[in-house]
């Protein structure tokens, strides 16, 4: 639809821009805490909030704190955690077995949480970066990162994580077949209510840089991601990604990163209409945060309205490091 505008001054678009009241009216699209998804780190130890250098404001948290922060997030009327783990150096080997040990740290924290918090919707990572020793999110072998033995791998993740309680399951690790396999395996083990939100269009980006050092993969990663994930230049190459997974029974799709990629969000929500969610990622929230330290920009605002950006190109929610400040910004109004 083109927008029809009779001529000047039979309109003066400036009119519904008069006063807050108007433009309260006229408003688009509103940022709301329903829309926030929290990607937490969780490390072994009690009682610890390690700060992540890269990214100003965020922690590694043991398992008793990442729960007092699902605590934190209900109250604040977060839906959802994203948990990740910061995983121990001697736990990680080329085979990355640690992935579907049910009480790797990842699905103790899930089933903390869920038990002191179950109201809060628990999402996870489906990868074997935290778990491999060489950095990459599939199995290596001779050089090359191997699918189909690398989906068998991340099936069992999926499955223990899903019996750990996790509610939405997020596979970023961007194989072929994995969506698929998955589903299969999660309806045959009787996991009929656990949703899949698949990266489905992950870019290899340099965005992710800050998120590495979190979870302890910067200094072990060989080479880079290219073969796996997405070429920043494609576009039409995320649409096929998003059917292929929709077809293989994701329930919600992401796009990361988020800001770098608004096209691709609008392009495939108006394409498929379903649930899509971008990832504001580790290198997003630390520019941010590093102007904002550095009195470059004001960084309550920018946060806003970095997030707003997300909901006008057609976003259903964000995940996002920022959700506990955005959270409490909405709730004092
Ligand atoms: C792991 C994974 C990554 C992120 C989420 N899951 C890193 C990567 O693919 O290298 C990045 C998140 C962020 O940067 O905030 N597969």
């Amino acid at each position: 639809m083109r927008p029809t505008v009779a001529p000047f001054p039979a309109a003066r678009l400036r009119r519904t821009r008069k006063s807050a009241a108007i433009r309260g009216l006229v408003r688009e699209t509103a940022l709301s805490v329903e829309d926030l998804i929290w990607p937490i780190f969780v490390r072994d130890g009690n009682d610890l909030a390690e700060p992540v250098a890269s990214m100003p404001g965020v922690n590694r948290l043991s398992i008793d704190r990442a729960v007092a922060a699902a605590q934190q997030a209900a109250e604040l009327g977060i839906p959802a955690l994203c948990i990740f783990p910061y995983t121990d150096a001697s736990l990680k080997t080329a085979t990355c077995e640690e992935a579907w040990n049910p009480d790797n740290l990842s699905n103790r924290a899930i089933r903390a949480i869920k038990a002191a918090v179950p109201g809060i919707a628990v999402m996870t990572d489906i990868a074997l970066d935290p778990y491999n020793a060489n950095g990459h999110d599939g199995i290596v072998r001779d050089g090359e990162i191997v699918n189909d033995e690398t989906v068998e791998a991340l099936v069992r993740m999926a499955l223990a994580q899903a019996e750990a309680g996790a509610d939405i399951l997020g596979p970023s690790d961007m194989m072929d077949g994995r969506i698929g396999a998955m589903r299969a395996a999660l309806e045959s083990a009787g996991h009929t209510n656990v949703c899949i939100l698949s990266y489905a269009a992950k870019y290899a980006s340099a965005f992710y840089g800050p998120f590495r050092d979190a979870v302890g993969a910067s200094g072990v990663l060989t080479g880079d991601k290219a073969t796996y994930q997405m070429d920043p230049a494609n576009s039409d190459e995320a649409l096929r990604l998003i059917q292929r997974d929709l077809n293989e029974g994701a329930d919600m799709v992401m796009i990361k990163p988020g800001m770098p990629y608004l096209d691709i969000c609008r392009r495939v929500k108006d394409n498929f209409g379903v649930p899509t969610y971008a990832y504001q990622v580790s290198g997003e929230y630390a520019m941010l945060q590093a102007a904002a330290q550095n009195g470059w920009l004001d960084g309550e605002k920018v946060m806003l309205e970095s997030l707003l950006s997300f909901k006008r190109a057609g976003c259903d929610g964000i995940l996002t490091y920022f959700a506990p400040a955005v959270a409490k910004m909405l709730k004092a109004g």
